[in-house]
C-alpha cells in the first residue's frame, strides 16, 4: 500500500505517542535521561501529547500512514527557520508559556517518571552550545525535533518520505535543515543517504556518566557524501 505523509490531526495523537514509545523504547539518550526503574510510561505519554500539541500549533508536525489505513507508522516534527534577530512575536510568547504551565500541570499531577531534570539540563546547555557554534546560516534552520518510524515498518522509505515533505520545502526557500541524533549507527549514514552530512557532537556528561549526540547538517547545495569524507572534514 502507498504511504501518505499528512499534517498530524487531533485523532492521531494517540497513535504518534505510541509510535514515538515504541521506536525510542531503547533509545541511548532515553536510557540516560530517564531512570527505568521509576520511568512511567502514562505520564511520558502525557508529556509526548502536550508536545503534540505544541508542535501542531507551532511546527510543521507530520504523520505517515499507509493509505486507507489509521495507524500511524511514522511521525516527524520540525520547527521552522528563525532568521538570525527575528524577534519573538506575542504568539511565540504566549506559546512557550502555555508549554511551560501544561508541562507544570503534568509534573504537579504525574511526579518526574523518573526523569533526571539535571541530566535533561546537562543535554540543553550541550545543545544550546553546539547550535550556537554550527547555526551560521542567517536564514535559520529548519530543525528536525523528532523523527521515528515503528520498528516493523523501518527501512520501506517511510524515513524518506516524511523528509522530503520538509526539505522540498527548504530548497525552494534556499534554507538549511538541522537534526541531532542519539545514535552514530545507522543513523548518521541514513541521514547522509538522505543528503544531509554529519556536523559535530554534542557531549551530555553527567560526572563521567555520559553520552554522544551527533548533529548532522542539509542543504539543497550539499552533494549527498561518504561518511568518511564528511566525518574528516568535520570541525569535531
Ligand atoms: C531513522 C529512521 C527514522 C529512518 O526511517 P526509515 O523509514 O527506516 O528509513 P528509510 O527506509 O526511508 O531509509 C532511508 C535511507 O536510509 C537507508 N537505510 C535504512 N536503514 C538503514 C540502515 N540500517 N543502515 C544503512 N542505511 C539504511 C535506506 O536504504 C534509504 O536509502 P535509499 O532510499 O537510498 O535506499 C528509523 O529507522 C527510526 O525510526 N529509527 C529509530 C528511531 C530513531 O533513531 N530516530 C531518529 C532520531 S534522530
Amino acid at each position: 500500500m502507498p504511504i501518505r505523509v499528512t499534517l498530524l490531526a487531533e485523532r492521531d495523537i494517540p497513535g504518534a505517542v505510541a509510535a514515538i514509545q515504541e521506536a525510542f523504547a531503547d533509545d541511548p539518550y532515553n536510557n540516560w535521561v530517564f531512570d527505568k526503574t521509576r520511568f512511567d510510561p502514562q505520564r511520558n505519554a502525557v508529556s509526548l501529547s502536550i508536545r503534540c500539541e505544541w508542535g501542531m500549533r507551532n511546527g510543521i508536525f507530520h504523520v505517515a500512514k499507509e493509505e486507507g489505513s489509521d495507524e500511524v507508522l511514522g511521525v516527524a516534527c520540525w520547527l521552522r527557520p528563525q532568521r538570525a534577530g527575528q524577534p519573538s512575536t506575542w504568539h511565540d510568547w504566549f506559546e512557550s508559556w502555555r508549554l511551560w504551565l501544561n508541562q507544570v500541570g503534568m509534573n504537579l499531577w504525574y511526579g518526574r517518571g523518573g526523569l533526571n531534570v539535571k541530566r535533561y539540563w546537562v543535554w540543553k546547555a550541550a545543545q544550546s552550545n553546539v547550535q550556537s557554534a554550527v547555526w551560521t546560516d542567517p536564514l535559520g534552520y529548519y530543525f528536525l525535533n523528532i523523527m521515528v518510524v515503528v520498528p516493523k515498518a523501518q527501512g520501506r522509505g517511510i524515513g524518506r518520505q516524511m523528509m522530503k515533505a520538509v526539505t522540498d520545502e527548504a530548497d525552494t526557500k534556499n534554507t538549511k535543515c538541522y537534526l541531532e541524533s542519539s545514535r552514530d549507527v545507522p543513523n548518521i549514514q541514513i541521514y547522509e543517504t538522505l543528503g544531509f552530512r554529519f556536523t559535530k557532537e554534542l557531549e551530555c556528561d553527567d560526572h563521567g556518566t555520559a553520552i554522544k549526540l551527533f548533529a548532522s547538517e542539509y542543504s539543497q547545495n550539499y552533494p549527498p557524501g561518504t561518511m568518511d569524507t564528511v566525518r574528516s572534514k568535520s570541525p569535531l
